[in-house]
């Protein structure tokens, strides 16, 4: 069809280069000066690559070989002429372990304003992260890994996150974005690593991917709307979580989010909904935990509607107003390190509505087994097996 169209144009223009115009074209980093020792800052070779690939008429792929990339940062943004663009990263890319340089940084990486994106190769990106943790180098938040702002298409697949500062993946305004075989790794004991976080994004598909954080392995915020994850094996790492909701005020519904097919190795939590005591407004609807195993959760499920974990949180009064409603867990089984195997504690003024429990076999081994489910205004109702027992009324 393409080429067709192609000649046809080339045949009417008298000019032949119309059809090669559409052609894939690779720009590789080493012919943009890039030095992969490891230790220069490569980050002007990759931008002005770059900029090559991104005005490319056609296809344009900016390739990082095999090899060691110190980046300092870089902003990879978009409009893009021609059709797709690919970030093909072969080797690794590894973030400044200087705080006067990252700490300027919100993302290290960052792609934005781009039209049908793959990142893909199989390549790392290492935040190296340990230098940062526990610290408080920086005024602001420790960086992003990768920040995916306002993207229209976008695949990442095959590669790595290795330690990140702050959160690993931070999905922005994205819409139509498609992750599979992502590893992310950091140890359990990384402060605020979420795997990745997802907000004000649309139509966001993550599967098949393994992710080891100290923080949630995915974590949905405001405004995520169908977003769809399946097969993923989180571990360690605080579980997937939907919030923490209701802080800020231009809160947008987080709705259509499906759980399905996940694995849960010695997490703090497995499937969890959390928004903060004394909220704003908002509404959190219509999720399904589908088909979940979770070994040695201390928290297999919960909806937690009086999150504050500074404990800051005392002068309140007023429960949370973000309304939780329709979320059907079905087929969630395995152990819970806790007697508390299920925890459905909603807000007073906002009690959850239409929570189902469906064969549900959470084993606990203590001298106080059996586990328990705890309920505070949480209506629906459980069906098929109940183990624990379920409160909802
Ligand atoms: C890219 O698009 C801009 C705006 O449409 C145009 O001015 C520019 O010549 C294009 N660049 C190339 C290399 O085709
Ligand atoms: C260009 O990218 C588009 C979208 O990903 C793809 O459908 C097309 O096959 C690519 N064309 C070439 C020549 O690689
Ligand atoms: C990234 O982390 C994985 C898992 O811990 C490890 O196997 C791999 O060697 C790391 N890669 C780099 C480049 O450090
Ligand atoms: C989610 O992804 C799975 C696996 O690709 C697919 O089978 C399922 O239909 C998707 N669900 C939705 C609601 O898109
Ligand atoms: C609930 O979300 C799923 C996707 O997870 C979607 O297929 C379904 O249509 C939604 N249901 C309603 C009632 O909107
Ligand atoms: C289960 O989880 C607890 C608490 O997180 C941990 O101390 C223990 O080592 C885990 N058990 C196994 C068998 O991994
Ligand atoms: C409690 O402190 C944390 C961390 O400083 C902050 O993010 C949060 O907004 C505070 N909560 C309230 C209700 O002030
Ligand atoms: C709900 O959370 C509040 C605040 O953390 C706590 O005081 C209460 O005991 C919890 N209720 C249940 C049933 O878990």
């Amino acid at each position: 069809m393409t080429s067709k169209c192609c000649f046809k144009i080339g045949f009417i223009l008298g000019l032949v280069f119309v059809c090669t115009n559409a052609q894939e074209k690779v720009f590789n980093v080493l012919s943009y000066g890039a030095k992969a020792d490891g230790r220069t800052d490569d980050s002007k070779a990759l931008l002005n690559g770059w900029r090559d690939a991104c005005q490319w008429n056609g296809n344009g792929t900016l390739l990082i070989p095999s090899g060691e990339y110190m980046v300092n940062g870089a902003i990879f943004s978009g409009p893009c002429n021609g059709s797709a663009k690919t970030f093909e990263i072969k080797g690794v890319i590894k973030a400044p372990t200087d705080p006067n340089i990252f700490c300027k940084l919100e993302s290290w990486i960052s792609f934005q304003y781009i039209h049908f994106l793959d990142i893909k190769g199989h390549g790392t990106f290492d935040g190296q992260g340990a230098c940062a943790w526990g610290k408080h180098p920086c005024a602001t938040p420790l960086p992003y890994t990768l920040g995916l702002y306002f993207i229209n298409n976008l695949i990442v697949h095959d590669i790595h996150s290795n330690n990140s500062k702050g959160v690993h993946v931070n999905v922005y305004k994205c819409i139509n974005a498609k992750f599979r075989h992502v590893q992310i790794a950091a140890p359990d004991n990384s402060p605020n690593t979420d795997g990745i976080h997802i907000g004000y994004s649309k139509n966001i598909h993550i599967a098949d991917s393994n992710i080891g954080t100290g923080d949630d392995c995915i974590a949905i915020i405001d405004g995520s709307q169908n977003i769809n994850i399946t097969g993923i094996t989180c571990g360690p790492g605080h579980g997937i979580s939907i919030g923490s909701l209701g802080k800020v005020p231009t809160q947008e519904v987080v709705k259509d989010i499906q759980v399905k097919s996940c694995t849960f190795i010695n997490t703090q939590n497995g499937v969890r909904i959390k928004t903060w005591a004394s909220s704003i407004a908002g509404m959190a609807t219509n999720i399904t935990f589908d088909d979940i195993t979770i070994i040695n959760a201390s928290n297999p499920i919960i909806i937690d509607q009086h999150y504050c974990p500074e404990r800051n949180c005392s002068d309140s009064t007023q429960e949370s107003c973000v309304q939780i409603k329709d979320v059907t867990f079905n087929n969630i089984r395995g152990s819970s390190n806790s007697k508390a195997a299920i925890t459905l504690n909603c807000s007073a003024s906002h009690p959850c509505k239409g929570i189902m429990l469906n064969d549900i076999n959470l084993e606990y081994h203590a001298p106080d087994a059996p586990a328990i489910s705890t309920c505070a205004n949480a209506n629906g109702k459980a069906t098929g097996k109940e183990l624990p027992p379920s409160c909802l009324k």
